[in-house]
């Protein structure tokens, strides 16, 4: 983890800092796109934030500041809250959907706020609100951030997840996907993830898909070879349980371990294989450094003869890393856009 990545406050958190006089009223229950430590700047103004975060990586990190009111999960626990601030996310389906696991926290009267960057959708906070509050109003704008605030209406009903699941069949596999709001690759499978099913030998032994997303390499590679020992493991809450759904409806779920892990970060041991199509946003820092790490001490996780195969984007610099630390790295298959990467430990 890099704690330096969360030290800074996002121009939204600095919008904040503008209104805490209004935002430290009431306890707020806080979720969404967490990127700082705004908790601290809550907590120092008024009543301590209670933080729920579907990112295991922030998690850790509020963990690690003493932070002890926050919970990890696909939704938070049933205590009531008197207030909400939602974080706009990057996917509107994961605005709607953390709005409907936060929302049945609130009684009638109480406080919703949402804020968010400009241009990553925070305008849609009314309609995101219709259903539960009458009036929204914009609060604040500056620093390319706006906050909202109305009054809960109408109480939200609990949250039932199987609402929220989609689903995809991937047909030459034979598999059903589930899959969950913000969760990668929702309507159909990734043509990079295409390519590395199609490319993948067959495996023995322990397996790790890193970055599990919906579980759609785990599920194809234990559908091909049940008696593998599969761990799945990601960052996010949505996506492990959407894994959790894949392998039970496809009944592939009896010799799998799905947990959280920011990396290799809770996984222990050594694998026969590791398989990953690993996170690759063009521009996001944090994800390059999730891969850069991985390239460089997947080796210490594989048994000798053990490999390493993984996806990306041709233009992404990873054979020289992976060269570094294996001494080699072969290109399987290229595409236009994605190449297929392996290497052995020798
Ligand atoms: C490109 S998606 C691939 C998902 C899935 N394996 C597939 O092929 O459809 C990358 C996944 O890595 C996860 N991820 C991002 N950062 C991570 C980290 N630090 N540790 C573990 N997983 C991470 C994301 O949540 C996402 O599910």
């Amino acid at each position: 983890m890099e704690p330096e990545m969360f030290e800074a406050l996002t121009p939204v958190s600095q919008m904040l800092a503008r209104n805490l006089d209004v935002l430290t009223r009431q306890p707020l229950l806080v979720c969404g796109l967490l990127e700082d430590n705004l908790p601290a700047l809550l907590a120092d103004a008024g009543p301590a934030p209670r933080i729920f975060t579907t990112d295991f990586r922030y998690f850790q990190w509020q963990k690690s500041q003493g932070m002890t009111e926050i919970e990890f999960g696909t939704h938070p626990q049933p205590q009531q809250a008197a207030a909400l601030l939602l974080l706009m996310p990057k996917a509107k389906a994961e605005a709607e959907y953390l709005l409907a696991a936060c929302l049945p926290l609130l009684a009638v009267g109480g406080q919703v706020f949402i804020a968010g960057d400009n241009k990553g959708g925070v305008k849609s906070a009314p309609k995101l609100l219709a259903p539960y509050c009458d009036l929204v109003n914009k609060l604040d704008s500056a620093r390319r951030a706006s906050l909202y605030q109305a009054e809960i209406i109408r109480p939200a009903e609990p949250l039932v997840l199987s609402d929220w699941q989609k689903g995809y069949a991937l047909e030459k596999e034979q598999l059903q996907v589930c899959t969950l709001p913000g969760v990668f690759s929702a309507g159909h499978l990734d043509s990079g993830s295409r390519l590395l099913l199609d490319n993948l030998s067959p495996l023995k032994g322990r397996v790790l898909d890193f970055g599990c997303g919906a579980g759609v390499i785990g599920a194809s590679v234990l559908k091909r070879q049940p008696e593998l020992m599969l761990e799945c493991i990601d960052i996010s809450a949505l996506a492990l349980e959407a894994t959790r759904l894949t392998l039970a409806d496809n009944q592939l779920d009896a010799n799998a371990k799905i947990y959280a892990s920011d990396g290799l970060s809770q996984v222990s041991g050594t694998f026969n294989h590791i398989i990953a199509n690993p996170p690759f946003h063009a521009g996001l820092k944090t994800f390059y450094h999730t891969t850069e790490t991985l390239l460089t001490s997947a080796r210490d996780y594989l048994l000798p003869g053990g490999s390493l195969t993984l996806v990306a984007n041709a233009f992404l610099p990873y054979p020289e890393l992976i060269e570094k630390s294996f001494g080699h790295c072969d290109t399987l298959a290229v595409n236009g856009k994605f190449k297929i990467y392996r290497a052995t430990r020798r």
